[in-house]
């Protein structure tokens, strides 16, 4: 039988792809979201609370009325640089929020949890391909915000029976391949959708290190589609509910490209050119992390299917053209 799972921050960019595979799969959806981030147009008309993760009644009721027995749970901020400047916002929302949504869960008898982590938990890398036997030592407060949960997680598992997938992103990237979400930040922090607005706009386009122990010289990174991260995701829920264990996975390619070769990739999907412009590394931006993904293989069958960074791009060139100005083109 199909579960009715509650999103939370399905109205945002990973989350909005995942509930689209869960209703997909046949489960049942209930987005969750304060549209700090999100748009209301990204829910696909599936049931949409808006409400904060941090307000324990709102979560409780939000689970009760729909009888969710699962959570997914997107809803966070997620700026690097941002978390260094303002470590308290990003605590009160990424732990405090996330610990009000446990405890809701916990409160409620809700006893699956599918968290979205990221590969900033490793911090600067001791060897690549990272895989997760790897020690966590997050170098920024975001890391350390989700690193936090992760540590949470087992003592709600013990206390409250909450068993959970924790999800360790790589680079999140590419769209809908039908065409009906995409990725709509602002602003627009990762590399694909600011190359699209470099060659849009004629602007031109920082590239920050030149000079890494890379073959280019640009660091590289792991470029996930974010449709298999979705499907992660619905198999990750499975697992749980067929009474699998709780864990931790990398969700990557395995397989990096540099800075140089996204930009290349865009001016060929686009047709049009980017204006480089050389610019200084960014502090803490590691010259090389990608990962091993053979344990969420293994355990879940999990194998991308869009891996390619062609299509990667030509998937988010599909949606970034169509909806030049995010979700708030629709209509147009
Ligand atoms: N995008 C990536 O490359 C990447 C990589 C690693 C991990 N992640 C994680 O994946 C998750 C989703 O990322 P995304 O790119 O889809 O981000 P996003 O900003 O598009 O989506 C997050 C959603 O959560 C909502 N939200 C934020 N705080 C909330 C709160 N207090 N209460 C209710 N809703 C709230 C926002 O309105 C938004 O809709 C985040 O947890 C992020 O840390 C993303």
């Amino acid at each position: 039988m199909k579960s009715t799972v509650l999103v939370t921050g399905g109205a945002g960019y990973i989350g909005s792809h995942a509930a689209k595979a869960l209703r997909q799969a046949g489960h049942h959806v209930v987005i969750y979201d304060n549209l700090s981030a999100g748009h209301p147009e990204a829910a696909l008309g599936a049931p949409l609370i808006v409400g904060d993760i941090g307000d324990v009644d709102a979560v409780r009721r939000a689970i009760r009325e729909t009888g969710a027995t699962a959570v997914m749970h997107f809803a966070a901020w997620l700026a690097v640089s941002e978390s260094v400047t303002n470590p308290a916002g990003y605590y009160r929302n990424n732990v405090t929020g996330t610990l009000g949504t446990l405890e809701a869960m916990a409160a409620e008898g809700c006893r699956h949890f599918v968290f979205s982590s990221t590969c900033a938990v490793y911090g600067e890398p001791t060897e690549v391909p990272l895989h997760e036997g790897l020690p966590t030592a997050p170098i920024n407060a975001y890391g350390q915000t989700k690193l936090a949960i992760e540590h949470a997680l087992p003592h709600f598992e013990r206390a409250y029976g909450i068993t959970s997938i924790r999800l360790r992103y790589f680079n999140a990237a590419g769209a809908d391949p039908d065409g009906e979400l995409g990725e709509d930040h602002s602003p627009e922090i990762h590399v694909i959708p600011r190359a699209f607005e470099a060659a849009a706009t004629g602007a031109p386009m920082s590239i920050y290190g030149e000079d890494y122990p890379t073959p280019d010289g640009t660091c590289l990174r792991d470029y996930i589609h974010v449709t298999d991260l979705a499907d992660a995701h619905v198999r990750a829920l499975a697992h749980l509910e067929h009474g699998g264990g709780s864990a931790s996975y990398n969700a990557g390619t395995e397989s990096p490209s540099s800075v140089r070769d996204v930009i290349d990739v865009v001016e060929r999907v686009t047709g049009k050119t980017i204006n480089r412009v050389s610019a200084p590394r960014r502090p803490g931006d590691p010259a090389i992390l990608y990962a091993s993904a053979r344990r969420i293989r293994e355990a879940l069958g999990w194998v991308p299917q869009r891996a390619a960074l062609e299509t990667i791009v030509a998937d988010a060139w599909r949606w970034h053209s169509s909806h030049p100005h995010g979700f708030a083109s629709t209509g147009d």
